[in-house]
């Protein structure tokens, strides 16, 4: 027999939270570090989604710059989502461990080709016991009209260049830069086999991105989305060698057995690794998890804006309440929440904070940037981009022409639990962040918040009516 206790549950819009007397006199004075999981930090509680519209290596760049975390989606080769981890993790590291290269004996074609591939100009040239022999830059190639010249010819050798070693601190290495006003310094051991880069760039970057959300060599956070059948344990595997400093679980249902089974055979074969694991929105749903090992749980079945899950399935908890029960669920293990999905405005975050979370994911409100992937289209006079849940038509289709090109295949027996449509377009992601997070230090101001963990042990929910709701937003104004 079906219970005949209905619980009844809130999203967002269906609470405010009560303002409390702050001590805060500037919003600046609140911390805005937590936790990702159980052994990662960020310094702002947002993530971008793992989604094709959201999360590549551009995106998850802009995220950790700025003190939060990007997962590059699943919906690619493997080959090429590890590139998309391994671009993130080359990007701030200002020493590089392992730099592209180019042998002596390449043409200015193949300089052209691996500078498009890893959108990077300048490549120290080393012979093949890996001593450097030059440095061939833009520079050297940019009046060339010759493509089959050799880079032995262009290059500026060995005897010409400015190198240091690896131990060579940051403060050095800035001064190099300026005094001689490279672009690119090799490192050489001893014997004078290359063994790192540092790129001018880099340098800047560090010190221009004071907050951004870092490993332990100074390299930006980025995540990485596996699936739970087929190839997910050596998609894993090539994520785990690429430096991807979490796994994500992805499944639309993570209280299954599906997913348990994935979480705990990924969590034995590669012992330590840190992984997230859901989507769940009920208690059960967060013990089984943890009791699997998992170090995150994600949060949200049917919030999302491109979600047809609950319409289709009749599945789901209102977002609020799910966080709510989960993060109760969760916090006697110490294991972080992520509430993913629903986030429509800054104060939905501090709302997602105040019941538990530990950080939220994002989709729509990203997709509209420039860093997410996908071109800008016009629709009478506005810019937009596209932006599809991953269990789309569009998005089912891409996924599976990835692995053949039979229509029948393609389109046969396709299970829709999301939808498409177009988003405004917002401009750059580090603007959309700045905004976010304003309005969550100012949310924070109004509850005498300090800190991200102050938030929900100061909040104090209050249920709202229809016509609070209307209360709440602008109103009794035309249009200017
Ligand atoms: P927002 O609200 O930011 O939510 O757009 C992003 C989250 O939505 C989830 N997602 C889906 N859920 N069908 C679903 O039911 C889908 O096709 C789909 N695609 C994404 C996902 O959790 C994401 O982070």
């Amino acid at each position: 027999m079906t219970k005949s206790v209905f619980e009844k549950g809130f999203s967002y819009d269906d609470v405010l939270l009560a303002p409390k007397f702050s001590s805060i006199k500037s919003r600046r004075d609140v911390g805005l570090e937590t936790n990702l999981s159980k052994n990662l930090r960020l310094n702002i509680p947002l993530i971008s989604a793992n989604m094709d519209t959201v999360t590549e290596s551009g995106m998850a760049i802009a995220m950790a710059r700025l003190g939060g975390i990007g997962v590059v989606h699943r919906f690619m080769t493997i080959d090429r989502q590890a590139e998309e981890v391994d671009k993130v993790k080359r990007f701030t590291n200002y020493i590089i461990e392992t730099p592209y290269t180019i042998s002596p004996e390449s043409t200015i074609a193949d300089y052209k080709e691996l500078s498009q591939k890893f959108g990077v100009s300048g490549f120290p040239v080393i012979d093949k016991s890996g001593y450097l022999v030059g440095m061939a830059t833009e520079r050297d190639i940019v009046f060339e009209n010759n493509l089959g010249k050799k880079i032995k010819v262009i290059m500026t050798p060995r005897e010409k260049l400015i190198t240091a070693t690896k131990d060579i601190a940051f403060s050095k290495a800035e001064e190099v830069f300026k005094k001689f006003k490279i672009e690119k310094l090799p490192l050489v051991d001893k014997s004078g086999k290359l063994c790192g880069l540092i790129a001018a760039k880099d340098i800047q970057k560090t010190t221009l991105y004071p907050r951004a959300a870092k490993d332990k060599k100074g390299r930006l956070l980025v995540g990485a989305a596996v699936g739970v059948a087929d190839d997910y344990l050596e998609r894993a595997w090539r994520l785990i060698k690429a430096e991807a400093d979490i796994l994500i679980i992805d499944i639309a249902h993570g209280h299954s057995v599906l997913a348990v089974e994935a979480l705990k055979a990924i969590k034995k074969k590669f012992a330590g690794q840190e992984v997230i694991a859901g989507n769940v929105a009920t208690e059960s749903g967060v013990k089984d998890l943890i009791r699997a090992g998992a170090d995150g749980i994600k949060v949200g079945v049917g919030p999302g804006s491109a979600c047809t899950t609950r319409v289709i399935t009749g599945a789901g908890v209102p977002q609020l309440t799910a966080v709510l029960n989960c993060a109760r669920a969760a916090q006697k293990y110490k294991i972080p929440i992520i509430a993913d999905g629903g986030i429509r405005k800054p104060a939905d975050i501090t709302k997602a904070l105040a019941a538990g979370a530990s950080t939220v994911m994002i989709g729509n409100l990203f997709a509209g940037t420039d860093e997410a992937p996908g071109r800008i289209t016009n629709k009478e006079g506005k810019r937009y981009k596209l932006y599809r849940g991953m269990a789309s038509f569009g998005a089912n289709v891409s996924r599976r022409s990835l692995d053949t090109s039979d229509e029948d295949k393609i389109f046969d027996n396709l299970m829709l639990e999301g939808t498409e449509g177009l988003v405004p377009y917002r401009g750059s992601a580090k603007d959309v962040i700045e905004y976010l997070v304003a309005g969550l230090r100012s949310g924070m101001s109004y509850l005498n918040a300090k800190r991200v963990i102050d938030i929900s042990r100061n909040a104090k929910f209050i249920e709202i009516t229809a016509n609070a709701l209307q209360e709440s937003h602008p109103h009794d104004l035309e249009k200017a």
